[in-house]
């Protein structure tokens, strides 16, 4: 349930001032990965609150791979690798970002899927959101829809839900 979900990432979450620099508090959801029962509630939690509303899942490199083989699993969605770059061979889409720390790029092969599928972005942690904003990008220009975002762990400080467009947004917690 929901709310199972949110108290296992509550209790499970770990904080790490200053890392991966100074004046950013690292939020660590290994723990919660790592505990089976924990990791149930939040992959059940984020296909549910999405139920019939997507055909396949992205997930984002590096966090985010590991609930898309999960949540595409559980609810036999296919499943889109959006790498960091320089990854891919093929065709492939490349969006630049900025990130709370630093700045990346990220790509996608392009016609895996027909036009038009419906997709949910999935991801461990949405900061400012500059990572699912490019990642969007990628699957708008690709032909795709973005049908939903889930994230488990949302940093509202950081105002990443306004720069995200108007598909529906789950965090499983708020912090
Ligand atoms: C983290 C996190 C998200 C992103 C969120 O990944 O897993 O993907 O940052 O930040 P944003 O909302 O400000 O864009 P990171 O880029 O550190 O890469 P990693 O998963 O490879 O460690
Ligand atoms: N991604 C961007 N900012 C982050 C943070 N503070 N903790 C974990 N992942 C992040």
């Amino acid at each position: 349930s929901p709310s199972s979900a949110a108290s296992h990432v509550e209790a499970l979450l770990a904080s790490y001032p200053d890392f991966p620099q100074p004046g950013i508090v690292f939020r660590d959801l290994n723990p919660v990965f790592a505990d089976a029962l924990a990791f149930r509630a939040i992959v059940d939690d984020l296909a549910d609150q999405h139920r019939g509303q997507f055909d396949a899942v992205a997930g984002i490199e590096a966090r985010g791979f590991l609930l898309a083989a999960a949540v595409g699993y559980a609810a036999q969605a296919s499943v889109l690798a959006v790498r960091k770059g320089g990854k891919l061979p093929g065709t492939v889409l490349t969006e630049e970002y900025d990130l709370e720390y630093g700045s990346a790029r990220l790509e996608l092969e392009v016609g895996q899927l027909p036009a038009g599928t419906r997709v949910l972005i999935l991801d461990d942690v949405l900061a400012t959101g500059g990572t699912i904003a490019a990642t969007s990008r990628l699957i708008e220009r690709a032909g795709y829809t973005v049908s939903g975002v889930g994230v488990v762990l949302e940093l509202t400080d950081l105002h990443g839900r306004e720069r995200l467009g108007t598909a529906p947004m789950h965090a499983i917690m708020s912090l």
